[in-house]
């Protein structure tokens, strides 16, 4: 368990959290932009797989003991974005949901990335960016990383989406 900033917990998720983090995939807010409305047993396997493997680290969100999202903290140099800018050896990437729908849209995202943005930066002095790729037409994403200091650097074409780069750095504030 790893304890960030603004009261939030992360912790590693497991096989066992397959059935909470398949119900939130299936919620309509975040079907649509993640399209992984899979079942619990591949959901199951895709936290097993992503544990075992080098390319990210996939976590529940807590606040107030209360378990409210998923995120995948992610190493570019794995991830497929690796080809899309120049990224640096240590860059992170975040993938972030907030499961429960009463609790979008009201200032927990920002906090959250900063407090994630913020841990990443402070644990790995070799980390220079976090970074995040939000579809271009995903408003309410690409402004909850602004508020929470990542900075648009430009749209990249995905095979599956046109999205905006959002780098949060040391030296920028917001
Ligand atoms: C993306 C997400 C994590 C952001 O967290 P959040 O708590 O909703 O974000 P915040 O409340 O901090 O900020 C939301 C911003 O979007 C705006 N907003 C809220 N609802 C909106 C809507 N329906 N359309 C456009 N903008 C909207 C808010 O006004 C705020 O921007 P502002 O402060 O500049 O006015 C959350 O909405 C979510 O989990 N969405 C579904 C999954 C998803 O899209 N994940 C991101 C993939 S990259």
């Amino acid at each position: 368990m790893l304890h960030l900033d603004s009261g939030f917990d992360l912790r590693p998720a497991r096989a066992e959290d397959a059935a909470k983090i398949a119900w939130w995939m299936a919620q309509p807010h975040i079907r649509q932009w993640w399209h992984q409305d899979w079942s619990v047993e591949r959901w199951a396997q895709e936290l097993s797989e992503q544990t075992a493997g080098e390319h990210s680290i996939p976590c529940v969100a807590a606040v107030d003991a209360e378990d409210f999202g998923y995120v995948e903290l992610y190493r570019v140099r794995h991830d497929r974005l690796a080809e899309y800018y120049p990224s640096d050896e240590n860059d992170w990437g975040v993938h972030v949901a907030i499961g429960d729908v009463t609790r979008v849209g009201r200032g927990l995202g920002r906090r959250l990335l900063r407090a994630l943005s913020d841990a990443l930066l402070g644990s790995d002095p070799d980390c220079r960016r976090v970074v995040a790729e939000p579809d271009i037409d995903n408003t309410q994403s690409v402004r909850a990383f602004a508020a929470a200091g990542f900075v648009g650097q430009g749209e990249l074409q995905l095979p599956e989406k046109t999205a905006l780069l959002m780098v949060r750095t040391r030296t920028v504030e917001a």
